[in-house]
C-alpha cells in the first residue's frame, strides 16, 4: 500500500536512496574496489568493444543519455542515446555492429520498441546488455547479458525510483566497460562517489517543502522551460516529461546554449525558466544563458550543487546536496524535480499516480 503517503509517486520518489543501495548492493566489490565480476563482459568482448548503441523509450531513453556519457567519460568507449523505436527503424548497417554492444533498458521489460530494438540488434549479431527492474521479464530473457536494477516495484505509472535505479545501473555499467591504467583514478573517485550516494540521494528529498512551496508559483502557468547543458539538459528533459505527464503542465527541455538559436523569442515578462547547473566548469556559460534570459523578463530558478555559483540572475536558487563526485550530479537532482512535478500536478488536481491516456507499459508499438 502507499502508507503514509497520499500517492505512490510520492512514496516511490521516497524509495529512490533505498532502490540507490538495492542496485549497489551485491554489483560492487567495495574491498578491491571495482564493480563485481558478474556484470563484466567476457574479456575478449569487452577490449574488442568499438561502439555502444543505449537504447530506451521516455524515462528509459533520458537514462541512456546519461549513460552515453557516462560510457565516453568513464570507459571513453563511443556510445550513443537513441530511442529504441529509431534503432529498430533503423538499424546498423552491415557491418555497423561489428564488436558493438546495445545496451538495453527498461524498467518493465516488456515496452515493445525496446523488445523489437533488441532483436533487430540480435538478428545483425550486436550483443544486448540488458538493464532491466523486473526480474523474468521478456527484456531480461533475451539479452545476453542483464544488470537488473533492484528499485523495487513501481506502482505509479510516473517512473521516479526506477530512473534513479537506472542511473546507477549504467553507472556500473560504465565502470564495468572501463579498464586499464588510464583512467584508474578517475574510476576510483566515481566509486568513491557511488559510495555516498544513498546519502546524497537522501539529502536531496530535504527540497521537498521548498518545491512544494514552488509548485504554487507554477501551478497556473501555461508553459515552462527548462535548461541545462550536456547532461544537465538531459536531466532537464526528464523533469519535463515528468511535469507533462503527472501536472499536464507543458514543459519543455532545452540546450541552454540553444536559448539565443530561436526560444528566446518565448521568453516575457514572468515566463518561468528553470534550471540545473551541474558542472563547475559550465557554470559561467550556464549564467550567462540565464542573464540573457532574465535580462528579458524571465523568472529563472536554478537547482545546483556548486558552491558560489554565478546565479545572480535567479529569483531563487535551491542548493542541491554534493553528489560525491561531479558525474553523478544527475542522481541528485532527479528526485527534488520528481517532487515539483508531483506537487504541480498536486495543485492543479491530475490523477497523478494513474495519468489520463498513459499506460505504465507500453506493450504495443
Ligand atoms: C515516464 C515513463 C515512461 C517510461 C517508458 C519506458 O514516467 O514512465 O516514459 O519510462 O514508457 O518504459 P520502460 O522503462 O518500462 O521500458
Amino acid at each position: 500500500g502507499k502508507g503514509e503517503f497520499a500517492h505512490f509517486m510520492l512514496k516511490e520518489i521516497h524509495e529512490a536512496p533505498r532502490a540507490v543501495a538495492r542496485t549497489l548492493e551485491g554489483h560492487v566489490d567495495w574491498s578491491r574496489g571495482r564493480v563485481a565480476e558478474g556484470l563484466l563482459l567476457p574479456g575478449g568482448q569487452r577490449r574488442g568493444l568499438r561502439r555502444l548503441w543505449l537504447a530506451g523509450m521516455g524515462t528509459a531513453y533520458h537514462a541512456c543519455l546519461l549513460g552515453a556519457w557516462w560510457v565516453e567519460q568513464i570507459a571513453g568507449i563511443p556510445a550513443r542515446a537513441v530511442l529504441a523505436s529509431d534503432f529498430r527503424d533503423d538499424p546498423p548497417r552491415e557491418g555497423e555492429g561489428e564488436r558493438g554492444l546495445l545496451v538495453a533498458v527498461s524498467q518493465s521489460g516488456e515496452t515493445a520498441d525496446t523488445l523489437e530494438a533488441a532483436r533487430a540488434a540480435q538478428a545483425r549479431g550486436i550483443p544486448v546488455y540488458a538493464l532491466c527492474n523486473v526480474p523474468g521479464s521478456t527484456l531480461a530473457r533475451l539479452a545476453d547479458r542483464v544488470l537488473m536494477t533492484r528499485a523495487g516495484t513501481e506502482v505509479a505509472v510516473a517512473a521516479t525510483k526506477s530512473y534513479v535505479a537506472q542511473m546507477v545501473g549504467l553507472l556500473l555499467l560504465a565502470l564495468a566497460l572501463a579498464e586499464g591504467e588510464e583512467g584508474r583514478v578517475r574510476r576510483s573517485q566515481v566509486l568513491d562517489g557511488l559510495a555516498s550516494s544513498v546519502e546524497a540521494v537522501s539529502r536531496s528529498l530535504a527540497l521537498e517543502p521548498a518545491m512544494a512551496d514552488l509548485s504554487r508559483r507554477l501551478v497556473r502557468e501555461r508553459a515552462v522551460y527548462l535548461v541545462g547543458r550536456g547532461p544537465d539538459h538531459a536531466a532537464t528533459l526528464e523533469a519535463a516529461l515528468k511535469l507533462k505527464e503527472v501536472a499536464y503542465l507543458h514543459a519543455e527541455a532545452m540546450a541552454a546554449a540553444e536559448l539565443k538559436h530561436g526560444s528566446l523569442a518565448l521568453i516575457e515578462e514572468g515566463t518561468a525558466l528553470l534550471a540545473l547547473s551541474g558542472r563547475a566548469h559550465l557554470a559561467a556559460r550556464l549564467a550567462s544563458n540565464l542573464r540573457e534570459a532574465a535580462s528579458r523578463g524571465a523568472d529563472v530558478f536554478v537547482w545546483t550543487h556548486l558552491d558560489g555559483a554565478p546565479f545572480q540572475a535567479a529569483r531563487r536558487t535551491y542548493r542541491l546536496p554534493d553528489p560525491g563526485h561531479e558525474l553523478l550530479a544527475p542522481l541528485v537532482q532527479a528526485p527534488p524535480l520528481q517532487l515539483l512535478a508531483y506537487y504541480v500536478g498536486l495543485g492543479r488536481g491530475t490523477e497523478i499516480d494513474r495519468p489520463r491516456n498513459l499506460a505504465k507499459s507500453v506493450t504495443v508499438e
